[in-house]
């Protein structure tokens, strides 16, 4: 049986009562001084995961590292790098033969390379998958929202990163025009230039945000931020959203103020057999991992499919991943089974009804754009 694992932290206090069920009711200043010591651990243990296409069934462990987004970029980064190693090596002893690097713990530094190099196991981001989904997230979103893509600027947040860089190549040549948002303008600008070539759309950035946001009907948003970046007052009528940042960076308020706006959480896919994810602690006890039964991020669906192929190698790493290996992990994953998951937001389920109220809420404001009225 091919066995994997994949690291996950929390990426909020909730999230780390969530992992430790002993954190509970515990203020962020005792929380944050008990991860700073505790070692990591082997926090679910993970079976039923079958292949479609060939009945090969996998078990793997999910093992949290303890600390939280923003521990990752500010601790020393050898600090930061031992403790991920640290996790390897226990993904390695527990027989995994890949491990997936969940979060941040794949967006420090450069992207899973270094990790790469010192496992003892090879790794994989899991942003090839991903990217896939949020895609056919987006696209989806679009349909739903009567959006032609060919017609309508696509703005992606964070497009020099790993995830954004490779969306931007998916998405190139099926929207209308292209803008590219990040902090680094030198790092925006050569790839701006470099991205020109290769992709039909017309292509210009911003390192300004809201501007980038402004300017687009389709936003895909893909950063490293911990903090809440997109927001309400920024979004056209009738926009969709596709949120692949972890932990969240569109605002929590558009929820509430824009009923004609559809945010869609990019990344979730459904996984193929009868997939439990149980406590290994707490015996017996299921593992929630806040989304529905039988779904699991993207990027812990990637690690899943390259275990199901028996590649276990080194895949998604850094921050150049080619159209090649996009088409190949989609059609891999698909084959194995895994399927986009239904759309959800601001961590719910999202409904049929929920999507035409929508639907209707754009139309109404899109039309009172054309008249002059505002969003
Ligand atoms: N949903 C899933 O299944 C899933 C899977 C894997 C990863 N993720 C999440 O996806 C996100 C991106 O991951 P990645 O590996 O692509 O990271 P990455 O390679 O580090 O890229 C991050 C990008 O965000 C930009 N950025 C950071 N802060 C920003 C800000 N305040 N405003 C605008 N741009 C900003 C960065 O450029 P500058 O530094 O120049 O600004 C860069 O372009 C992370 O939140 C990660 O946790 C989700």
């Amino acid at each position: 049986m091919g066995k994997f694992a994949f690291l996950i932290h929390p990426l909020s206090l909730e999230d780390v009562a969530r992992y430790e069920p002993g954190a509970k009711g515990k203020g962020r200043a005792i929380i944050e001084k008990i991860l700073s010591w505790m070692p990591c651990w082997t926090t679910a243990h993970i079976t039923g995961v079958r292949s479609q296409a060939t009945g090969k069934e996998i078990e793997g462990w999910f093992i949290t590292v303890p600390l939280m987004p923003e521990h990752f970029v500010t601790l020393p980064r050898e600090e930061v790098y031992g403790r991920i190693l640290r996790a390897c090596e226990m993904a390695a002893e527990l027989g995994a033969e890949i491990v997936g690097l969940g979060a941040f713990t794949g967006v420090v530094g450069d992207g899973g390379v270094t990790i790469a190099e010192r496992s003892p196991i090879p790794v994989t981001t899991g942003n090839s998958l991903t990217v896939v989904a949020a895609v056919q997230s987006l696209l989806r979103g679009a349909r739903e929202m009567e959006i032609d893509p060919a017609e309508t600027t696509c703005t992606v947040v964070g497009a020099t990163g790993s995830i954004g860089s490779a969306a931007v190549r998916m998405l190139g040549d099926s929207v209308g025009r292209m803008v590219l948002v990040a902090r680094n303008q030198t790092r925006l600008r050569k790839f701006a230039q470099e991205i020109a070539g290769e992709i039909s759309a017309p292509v210009s950035f911003t390192t300004d945000v809201s501007e980038g946001v402004r300017q687009a009907q389709l936003i895909v948003t893909a950063t490293s931020s911990t903090l809440e970046i997109i927001h309400p007052e920024d979004l056209q009528p009738g926009a969709v959203v596709c949120e692949v940042s972890l932990p969240h960076d569109v605002s929590r308020r558009v929820a509430e103020l824009r009923p004609d706006v559809l945010v869609t959480e990019g990344g979730n896919m459904r996984v193929p057999g009868e997939p439990r994810f149980m406590r290994v602690r707490e015996q017996g006890e299921e593992f929630d991992l806040g989304l529905p039964p039988a779904t699991a991020l993207a990027c812990m669906s990637e690690t899943m499919a390259l275990a199901l192929e028996g590649r276990n190698e080194n895949y998604s790493l850094g921050r150049g991943i080619r159209l090649q290996q996009l088409y190949e992990i989609e059609e891999m994953a698909a084959r194995h089974g895994f399927e986009l998951a239904d759309l959800r937001a601001f961590d719910v389920a999202i409904s049929p009804e929920q999507i035409a109220r929508t639907r209707d809420a754009a139309r109404v404001a899109r039309l009172g754009r054309a008249v002059g009225g505002n969003p």
